[in-house]
């Protein structure tokens, strides 16, 4: 059997699936994110190795396939920077991908000559190098002590396997890595003022990265050799769940955050965009997001302000509209892409005394869509060009929210009939690829389609204007916020 491990922001998730692929059973543990200071997010990494350890135990006694476990993948939530001294110790609590109060070390960073091009990004506050610049101007002693400096994926394949090894896909989130080449850059370690031997050794995701301690098989009751793959970033891990590994394949996620994923069979990089460029976490390939910050966090929001709940209030809405006269900017933590811009806030323009609980509720999820939109035509400049998305997340509830993206979008969406497609199924895989030396594409197959919604054609020109106006709404608002 294979484990794939999905190290979460509120939470940890272990998979065990079969030799197969096919799942048998999930165990999970919560935790919390800590907020010392407004705009920091941290976690130690020590609730990390405690939720590993009961999840495990759960999956443990409840399935004697554990006992046969021959790999195991992690995927973990990007960006985040674990410190560690010369002995492997955590120096400091993660500072996660989240956290934003590097925004100043960010831009100067961003500003640097070709860091962009060479990263293939624009360097975001979340990211990893701009933390450790921030570390060195704040903690200096932390910053002289640090030894190395995993993500959190590569923290746990270090918990599991006393190796630093890091994949690809993850450390492309970094701004330290030559993201086209698939290696560390020097010039870009020298501009965050870091150095090679604080990196840990690379790795495809779909690679062995090393063998499970002994003291841990032993734990767990494990008498074979455990491979551990080089694993992923979470988006990597989800493609690989999905099965959208080369061009043509990919997904758009309505979670709190919004994602529109594209995978790519080349390196086609666009950071004026704010696309971020990653690698994928199989060889020779690469992926595309767009990232929106509030997705079903903005729906949420208008319940939650209204007294209602997003089901209420998408319960009412009918037969697909065109946009009205209410527009919503969905920009209520900040936008990453297409503006990059951390400050702005989200706005309602347009409305009326005759506007109506459901106008509002269509004005929001237009602006969702067209936020999407937005993303969509960044990916489309570098050449990516999917013809049909999977669509995950629990914004998929809401059928009047798919037909507006799909029509929006001009493409059909696909739902996975169900079971599992997500991270932890995507880090099973790799797991399972490391293991046996299978081919990452035999693995990494789509699910089964249950709907597919098609745009609808009646809709498109009133869409295309209502995109219009909603791009033009933003230079207007930036100048009075
Ligand atoms: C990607 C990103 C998030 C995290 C959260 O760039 O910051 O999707 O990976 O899990």
């Amino acid at each position: 059997s294979h484990l794939g491990i999905d190290l979460g922001t509120s939470g940890l998730r272990a998979l065990l699936v079969g030799d197969g692929g096919v799942p048998i059973g999930a165990a999970e543990r919560p935790y919390e994110v800590s907020n010392p200071q407004p705009g920091w997010s941290e976690q130690d990494p020590a609730t990390w190795v405690a939720a590993l350890d009961g999840a495990i135990e759960d999956l443990r006694a409840a399935h004697p396939e554990f006992a046969a476990l021959s790999g195991i993948g992690v995927a973990g939530h990007m960006h985040g920077a674990t410190l560690l001294d010369a002995d492997g110790a955590v120096i400091r609590p993660c500072i996660l991908w989240n956290d934003t109060r590097a925004h100043a070390e960010a831009a100067a960073l961003d500003a640097a000559p070709d860091v962009r091009g060479l990263s293939g990004n624009i360097v975001f506050p979340g990211f990893t190098a701009p933390k450790l610049l921030w570390v060195e101007a704040h903690e200096p002693e932390n910053f002289a002590r640090t030894a190395r400096v995993l993500l959190p994926a590569a923290y746990l394949n270090f918990h599991l396997t006393g190796g630093a090894v890091a994949d690809m896909s993850d450390s492309a989130g970094t701004s330290w890595l030559d993201t086209g080449a698939r290696d560390w850059s020097d010039r870009l370690l020298a501009a965050g003022h870091m150095r090679r031997d604080q990196m840990p050794a690379l790795v495809e995701g779909s690679e062995p990265a090393g063998t499970l301690r002994p003291d841990l098989a032993a734990r767990w009751g494990l008498t074979g050799e455990v491979t551990v793959a080089g694993g992923a970033g979470d988006n990597a891990a989800a493609a690989c769940g999905i099965g959208a590994l080369g061009e043509g394949q990919g997904f758009v996620s309505l979670g709190t955050s919004g994602v529109l994923l594209a995978a790519r069979d080349g390196y086609a990089p666009a950071p004026e965009t704010a696309v971020h460029t990653f690698c994928h976490a199989v060889p020779g390939r690469w992926y595309q997001m767009g990232v929106m910050l509030s997705a079903t966090d903005s729906l949420n929001w208008l319940a939650r302000v209204t007294g209602s709940t997003p089901a209420e209030l998408t319960a009412t809405l009918g037969e697909l509209q065109a946009p009205g006269r209410e527009r919503f900017l969905p920009y209520l933590s900040g936008e990453r892409t297409p503006h990059n811009d951390a400050a702005i806030r989200g706005s309602f323009t347009g409305l009326g005394t005759d506007t109506t609980r459901d106008a509002m509720t269509r004005a929001v999820l237009e602006g969702v869509a067209f936020g999407l939109r937005d993303s969509f035509e960044a990916l489309r400049a570098t050449g990516a060009s999917p013809e049909r998305l999977f669509a995950i997340g629990g914004g998929t509830r809401s059928r009047y929210w798919l037909e507006l993206i799909a029509t929006v979008l001009g493409v059909p969406l696909a739902l996975p009939a169900g079971g599992e497609f997500g991270a932890a199924l995507g880090a099973a895989r790799l797991g399972l690829c490391a293991a046996t030396g299978a081919a990452p594409e035999t693995v990494m197959t789509p699910p089964e389609t249950g709907r597919e919604i098609a745009p609808l054609p009646g809709m498109t020109a009133a869409m295309e204007d209502g995109y219009a106006a909603f791009r033009a709404t933003y230079p207007a608002i930036r100048g009075i916020q």
